[in-house]
């Protein structure tokens, strides 16, 4: 797979128009976009089908989290789009549901978020989880391909983990990345594209490093650069 396939640009954007914008300057080496919260109420489902036409890849970011028949309705909606991920949480009814609702499509994969990487594990001991978050990611993983879910989402820390325990069966998207020599923003523990790609990641999600670059086909130029060199 080609570095500009496994490279997903986070469209963090407040309106579509800005999107379209960022999309045109970025050029065609940009294939694969995130759409998320942000843009989703604001026109955000024809920004992925003009997309989709336009032969790019969607992974839309909407973290269903309900009970497993509204989940399978959900996702037999968004099948219609020809989107290529779609989140969903890791909880056995939830994957049910999301998995069923994908049905035979080959297109669209069902992606588990794990642990956000918002959370500690003060955080996590306050909903009542005692369990290390390494462990219940790893947890949550099986539980996804034991779903048949198609992959996961975790940071590139825990990759390495997960496909010593899974091998090559599940994708596995990881968010933080920073290209060398840039600023972490509120990311807590960030790696490069390269170690992304070393620890076991399938896909790289990036957004602020392209999105708020001064140039951002230069950025998108230069970690493509880092993740083949
Ligand atoms: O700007 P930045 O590269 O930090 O953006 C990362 C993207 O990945 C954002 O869209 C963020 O919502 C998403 N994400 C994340 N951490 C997760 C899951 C998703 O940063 N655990």
């Amino acid at each position: 797979m080609q570095a500009e396939d496994r490279l997903i640009i986070a469209l963090d954007v407040p309106n579509t128009h800005e999107a379209l914008a960022l999309i045109t300057a970025l050029g065609p080496r940009a294939r694969f976009f995130k759409i998320g919260y942000q843009l989703m109420s604001v026109g955000g489902f024809d920004l992925a089908r003009t997309l989709i036409a336009d032969g790019k890849s969607v992974f839309l970011d909407l973290k269903f989290h309900d009970i497993g028949n509204t989940v399978e309705k959900g996702v037999a909606s968004v099948r219609t789009l020809g989107a290529r991920m779609l989140t969903v949480h890791a909880e056995p009814d939830v994957l049910r549901g999301a998995v069923a609702g994908r049905g035979d499509d080959p297109t669209l994969k069902i992606m588990a978020v794990t642990v956000l990487t918002s959370m500690s594990q003060e955080s996590l001991a306050r909903l009542g989880i005692k369990t290390p978050v390494e462990t219940l990611v790893l947890q949550r993983a099986e539980m996804a391909l034991a779903a048949g879910a198609d992959g996961v989402i975790a940071s590139a820390q825990e990759a390495p983990a997960i496909r010593r325990a899974f091998g090559d069966d599940l994708l596995i998207v990881t968010p933080g990345i920073r290209p060398a020599g840039t600023k972490a923003d509120d990311q807590k523990r960030v790696v490069t594209p390269r170690q992304a790609l070393d620890n076991g990641a399938s896909h790289l999600v990036v957004g602020r490093p392209i999105v708020a670059a001064d140039d951002p086909q230069a950025a998108l130029g230069a970690i493509l650069d880092q993740m083949t060199g």
